[in-house]
């Protein structure tokens, strides 16, 4: 199989990476600085692994980044949308730009990416054979009747528990997420029928770079809210991620899997 995701460097995007490299996919991923483990895993697998350095706000940098990947590996089977930022601030307090950049980095970037990739995904699926009344899809050529042979493709947005919970001092990122799981939610019914299946994954929070700035204080409040009493590792989300991307999923889209260990 060939995934592309977002964000591969560090954290979740870097387990994720691993993980599907280990599955035997080949996998492609972006970020704006690498990092010393994503190289090592350029350096083993030089031939599976295509990794480049670029701002994911630069839609055209994008674009031109999926069809490299297309071009290389010859067709796409898993997007994964999970680069993000996080300004942790009270919102009255808040600056426009740091509005901005959440909404552009978590939002529009990730909404572009899915496109691009889509696109990739349309082009090798063939439409089904009655058009349904309301798709905005265009009719092909295909004979495939829905669900039938369907390529096992598929996207999968990273959420976050914030955006169904809610947090102090994350109501901007949590409205990026929430805009994502509605986004997952929508596009889920808009390409069912081609056999692309559509699912969001929403985490508790996790030990990585994006929740470094929490306090001692808050870690330890958001560990005894939790039924299993911890915060959440990398390892513990990457499972499900490989679940909805293997045809163990193939019935299961439009959904928000939240991992979060009893929040
Ligand atoms: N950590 C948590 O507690 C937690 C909880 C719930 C959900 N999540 C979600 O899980 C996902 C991964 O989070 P994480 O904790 O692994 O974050 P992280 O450790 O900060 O890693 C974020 C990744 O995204 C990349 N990235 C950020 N902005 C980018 C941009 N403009 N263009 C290209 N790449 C960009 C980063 O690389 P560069 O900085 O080099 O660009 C890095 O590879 C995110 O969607 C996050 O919202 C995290």
């Amino acid at each position: 199989m060939i995934s592309l995701i977002s964000g591969g460097s560090r954290g979740l995007g870097l387990a994720i990476v691993e993980r599907l490299l280990a599955r035997g996919d080949r996998v492609a991923t972006f970020s704006r600085s690498g990092s010393p483990a994503l190289a090592a895993l350029a350096a083993a697998h030089p031939d599976r692994l295509h990794a480049e350095s670029l701002d994911g706000s630069d839609s055209a940098a994008v674009i031109g980044f999926v069809g490299r990947v297309v071009e290389r590996f010859g067709g796409l089977d898993h997007c994964i949308a999970n680069a993000a930022i996080a300004h942790e601030g009270v919102l009255a307090t808040m600056r426009d730009d740091e509005i901005d950049s959440l909404l552009t980095v978590n939002v529009k970037a990730s909404i572009v990416l899915v496109r691009e990739c889509l696109r990739q995904m349309l082009a090798r699926s063939p439409a089904p054979r009655s058009e349904p009344k309301h798709s905005p899809l265009p009719l092909g050529e295909g004979g495939r009747r829905p669900g039938e042979g369907a390529p096992p493709a598929s996207i999968t947005v990273i959420s976050s528990i914030v955006a169904s919970r809610g947090s102090p001092g994350l109501a901007v990122y949590a409205a990026t997420k929430a805009a994502l799981e509605g986004f997952a939610r929508s596009l889920a019914r808009e390409v069912g029928l081609r056999g692309i299946r559509v699912n969001a994954i929403a985490p508790g929070f996790l030990e990585t770079d994006l929740s470094a700035t929490l306090s001692a204080d808050n870690r330890a409040r958001l560990a005894r809210r939790t039924a299993l009493g911890r915060l959440g590792t990398t390892a513990d989300v990457v499972g499900a991620l490989e679940f909805l991307t293997s045809p163990r999923a193939a019935f299961i889209t439009g959904q928000v899997l939240t991992i979060d260990g009893g929040n």
